[in-house]
């Protein structure tokens, strides 16, 4: 059956890697990538797929009908589309200080898709989503897909509106949805204001690493292929209506974390600087991902071990494209966050 997908965000993180995974696994599939090219998307992550016969990318706003419109356009004649929605405000501390661009995109913009999937018959929609909509867990315990909904930050409660957005598209339109939500990722293509292409770019020019409060928060770090091939998962195989929690069971401390790269990079750990918690930061995080195992087939396959070598490799051989994305915007993004 032919197959068109419409990614959202296609040009940040974890979209850009999604849609290099496509390219290799799905290469017969059309694919249109809707992106509005905020500071976070860079169309440089998808440079080997331009001019690929069958990708196609949109310059456009979620939020905007007449955007989103264009998008569901060039996806015209194939059997079936199906979508997969990425876009999103996505970093916590800059939702701190400006909560409202996060409720427009990710509250308002995944309404405007749900209307345009709707319209337009869609045959699937996979909102991909986060385990902070949960909240933070004590010391031990995990978040399953029954954990009460209980957002903490701007960020996180503007992503729980949007996966409450795409429950009731199902509820009540009888719409094709599934949402996943997922742990920490780290790998290629994420931008340097994240924690651990922060301080691998920190370390590299033997400049300060900023460390929240005590350190020892917990985030569970999954390898960013990894989630990709657990979105296509969803996407193929998931049951309409259901979530699926998506993690590498692989938790720790914000303070192990720094000495481990800061280790790998032969780096000293006098360059951990403490600095003023996040308000309101999340303790722990912790993903029981037993149902998207055992219901879809989905395990990770990259180990910490392995990812974290070539995450530093990666960044380490990408000189230029951090001196492009770290520009006059993100320095002055920099010193409001940090100060100096
Ligand atoms: P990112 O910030 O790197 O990329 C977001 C992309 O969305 C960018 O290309 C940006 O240009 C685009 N975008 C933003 N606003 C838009 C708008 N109004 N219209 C069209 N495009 C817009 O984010 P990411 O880290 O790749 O995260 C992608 C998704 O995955 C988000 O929904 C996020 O909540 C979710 N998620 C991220 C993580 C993580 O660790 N990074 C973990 C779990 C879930
Ligand atoms: O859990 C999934 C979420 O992971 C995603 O939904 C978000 O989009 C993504 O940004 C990420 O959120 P976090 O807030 O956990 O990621 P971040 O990289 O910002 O921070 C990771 C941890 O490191 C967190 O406890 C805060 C801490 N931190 C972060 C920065 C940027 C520091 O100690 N110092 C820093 O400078």
């Amino acid at each position: 059956m032919s197959t068109t997908c419409i990614v959202t965000g296609g040009a940040g993180f974890i979209g850009s890697n999604f849609l290099h995974m496509l390219a290799e696994l799905r290469p017969d599939w059309r694919v249109v990538n809707l992106d509005a090219l905020t500071y976070a998307g860079n169309l440089e992550n998808l440079e080997a797929l331009a001019g690929r016969p069958g990708y196609s990318f949109v310059h456009g706003d979620i939020t905007k009908g007449e955007d989103v419109e264009r998008a569901f356009a060039s996806a015209k004649g194939s059997e079936r589309t199906l979508l997969v929605h990425f876009a999103a405000e996505s970093h916590v501390d800059r939702s701190i200080q400006s909560g409202l661009p996060f409720v427009l995109t990710n509250v308002a913009g995944t309404q405007v898709l749900l209307d345009a999937a709707r319209k337009h018959g869609t045959q699937r929609f996979v909102h991909v989503s986060t385990d902070e909509v949960y909240g933070s867990l004590g010391a031990s315990g995990f978040f399953t897909e029954d954990t009460p909904l209980q957002p903490n930050s701007p960020y996180s409660a503007s992503k729980t509106g949007s996966d409450l957005l795409v429950r009731a598209a199902h509820h009540t339109h009888g719409m094709d949805c599934v949402i996943t939500r997922c742990s920490n990722n780290y790998g290629p293509y994420q931008f340097p204001e994240k924690f651990l292409p922060l301080m691998i770019a920190n370390a590299s020019a033997d400049k300060s690493i900023p460390v929240y409060g005590d350190g020892q928060q917990v985030r569970d770090w999954l390898y960013v292929r990894d989630h990709c091939e657990a979105i296509l998962a969803a996407l193929e195989k998931g049951k309409s209506g259901e979530v699926y929690n998506i993690g590498g069971n692989n938790e720790m401390k914000n303070l192990d974390l720094v000495k481990q790269v800061l280790g790998a990079l032969g780096k000293p750990e006098s360059l951990i600087t403490y600095v003023k918690d996040r308000p309101g930061h999340d303790r722990r995080y912790a993903i029981d991902a037993s149902k998207i195992r055992s219901e879809l087939g989905w395990s990770p396959r990259f180990t910490f071990a392995q990812a974290l070598p070539l995450t530093i490799r990666w960044y380490q051989s990408q000189g230029p494209w951090l001196q492009r994305v770290t520009s006059g915007a993100y320095r002055e993004y920099y010193a409001r966050q940090y100060g100096g």
